[in-house]
């Protein structure tokens, strides 16, 4: 959730560490900080707020310096305040660092070095770790990087580091272990970040830290040690993210950037995993045929967004295959006893792949024996590299805090899987693939035809922005994107929402309608009574005098009749209408914020992704 940056080069540090903890704006922050080596010692400074802040401060007394770390926090341990803000300091000032992550046993460290006589400034659990490694120093450790080291092998939890330390001018030192964290390398200069769009725009070529490894950077290049201070091998591979997909290509925010590159970025993952003879080709996912065929359990686990790709998943999946499939929040399955074997195939969802929840259960799966798979959008993720394979979402970064092109993505990914585990087991005929494909070949063009109709979009969101609630309601396929929707609403615009399947409504949310609240009803067209269903719910929500957003398909003058406003989406199959249809919610929740005046990229308390508990 915290963003960290590190430089050492022949430039100026704060420069380069400002740009970089701006790119990394949108993981979501209460306060940042920066430390530089000036040459004759380590220089800090911090503020509360977002970066704004700290560059008033920096413009009014700059920090020369060419080598520094930089952070933007999101508070776990300790209120958001300037002195709990990064870096923090060692007593006698010559040790800084940045963190990412949780120290875990900081309580017993804290009261160990406390009573050895160190004081703290802050309530972090950060803080014990400069005051570790000062203590090495003084305990005679041969160097910096075995001070680090020692202190570091005491810690227990998950990290990942940025460290200055004054004995040392040229030289910015690195550390993980559970949180991500990468080096950049350069043309004479070397960077740190915990993630790539941080420094892409620097650099070409980067190393993915491995867990229990420490990184030694200078201008000339880069060390890489383990935990007992020996060297490791490590490898540097080529940035595949561009510098301008970091950019916002001219739209006003990055999150209706990214609902605009749907079409194009799922027209190419259909083309790379569906050839000209329809055949399905996912080599990643190294499950062969007869595993696939001989599966008859799937588990899928996600959170927030991705847990509802995972939703959509399961009705999927049951109703084109012979499969069962069972979905639960990784939050919830790492602390129960599920049932899952040698016979089940877990599948982690996840737009970041660091999320700390997907991640544990993806661990307590392997333990059981489970072959493990994910569906995630980054590359060479934590969880990417824990998982046996992976269908990468091929989303590109996603910058906007609410998640939209990665869950379009998720969906497809699990339409593929789904028709690819149809095909193999012999649960559909050739003939109904082949028109599915076919009907999702359209689907880009539908939601290019949504995103073509935002005024209208715009002008409903207008109207019905300023309530304190609302409700959306769908059915079967469209169940998940009920919630998605709502979920986008309360992310970005901060009014509540509910997202209920519609036959529950008489069980319920019937009580909350009135003649204000807004009701979104997706009610686009089915194959069979389902859309009536619907149609009866919109009815009982007319009755109560609930004003009626219905989404329908194109040309359906029906349900015009009885919504308040319409908004079209053309005619797809029932089962890739939720791709269509949650583009319109992303959109109304986005008119929504807008006209609320709401930090649409980086809502409140939100980030982006949550490698803590
Ligand atoms: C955070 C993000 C959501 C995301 C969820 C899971 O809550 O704000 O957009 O859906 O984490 O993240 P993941 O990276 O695992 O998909």
């Amino acid at each position: 959730m915290c963003g960290i940056v590190g430089y050492v080069g022949p430039e100026a540090a704060s420069p380069r560490l400002l740009d970089g903890l701006r790119r990394l704006e949108y993981r979501g922050y209460d306060s940042a900080g920066l430390a530089v080596h000036d040459g004759s010692g380590l220089h800090v400074a911090r503020s509360v707020g977002r970066l704004a802040a700290l560059e008033a401060r920096l413009a009014d007394s700059p920090l020369a310096g060419s080598v520094g770390v930089g952070h933007t926090r999101w508070a776990t341990h300790g209120a958001p305040s300037e002195a709990n803000a990064h870096p923090h300091l060692s007593p006698d000032g010559r040790i800084a660092v940045v963190h990412n992550g949780i120290i875990e046993n900081y309580r017993e460290l804290r009261e160990e070095l406390a009573a050895a006589g160190h004081r703290f400034q802050s309530e972090t659990d950060t803080e014990t770790l400069p005051h570790l490694i000062q203590r090495e120093v003084a305990d005679g450790a041969a160097s910096g990087l075995d001070a680090i080291a020692a202190a570091l092998r005491k810690a227990r939890g998950a990290y990942a580091l940025g460290i200055l330390l004054a004995g040392e001018p040229e030289v910015v030192y690195a550390a993980r272990l559970g949180s991500p964290l990468i080096v950049g390398v350069g043309e004479g200069e070397t960077y740190i970040a915990s993630d790539v769009p941080a420094i892409v725009n620097r650099v070409r070529k980067v190393i993915y830290l491995e867990d229990g490894q420490i990184a030694r950077l200078t201008a000339a290049g880069v060390e890489v040690f383990d935990l007992d201070g020996r060297p490791a091998p490590f490898e540097v591979k080529d940035v595949t993210v561009s510098a301008e997909s970091a950019d916002r290509a001219g739209f006003e925010t990055f999150m209706l950037k990214e609902i605009h590159e749907q079409p194009r970025i799922l027209r190419d993952l259909l083309h790379q995993h569906v050839d000209a003879d329809g055949r399905i080709l996912l080599p990643d996912l190294h499950l062969d045929e007869a595993t696939l065929k001989g599966l008859d359990h799937i588990f899928a686990v996600a959170c927030g967004t991705a847990f509802h790709a995972a939703m959509y998943g399961k009705i999927l999946i049951e109703h084109l295959t012979s499969l069962r499939v069972d979905i639960e929040l990784a939050s919830e399955f790492r602390y129960r006893r599920p049932k899952v074997d040698g016979r089940t195939l877990l599948l982690a969802v996840s737009q970041s792949g660091e999320t700390a929840d997907t991640l544990a259960s993806v661990r307590m799966a392997h333990s059981r024996g489970c072959r493990v798979v994910s569906i995630c959008n980054v590359h060479d993720s934590s969880l990417v590299r824990e998982c046996d394979g992976v269908l990468y979402t091929q989303a590109g970064p996603e910058i906007g805090v609410a998640s939209t092109k990665a869950y379009t993505t998720q969906l497809l990914s699990f339409v593929l899987l789904a028709l690819h585990l149809a095909r193999l087991r012999g649960d559909l005929e050739e003939p109904e693939i082949r028109r599915r494909l076919q009907a999702l070949r359209a689907v880009p063009n539908a939601i290019h035809y949504v995103l073509e109709r935002k005024d209208a979009i715009e002008r409903i969101a207008d109207k019905h922005h300023d309530g304190p609630s609302s409700l959306y309601l769908g059915r079967r396929f469209n169940v998940p994107t009920a919630l998605e929707g709502a979920l986008k609403n309360k992310e970005i615009s901060y009014q509540h929402a509910e997202g209920y399947a519609a036959g529950e409504m008489k069980h319920g949310p019937i009580a909350l309608i009135h003649e204000y609240l807004p009701v979104v009803c997706i009610c686009t067209r089915t194959e069979d009574e389902v859309y009536d269903k619907m149609v009866s719910n919109l009815r009982e929500v007319e009755a109560r005098h609930g004003r009626i957003i219905a989404l329908a398909t194109d040309g359906d003058r029906a349900i015009a009749e009885v919504a308040e406003d319409v908004i079209f989406v053309p005619e797809t199959l029932e089962e890739f209408s939720p791709l269509v249809n949650v583009v319109a919610l992303q959109l109304l929740a986005y008119f929504a914020a807008k006209a609320r005046g709401t930090d649409i990229d980086k809502p409140r308390n939100l980030a982006k992704s949550v490698t803590v508990e």
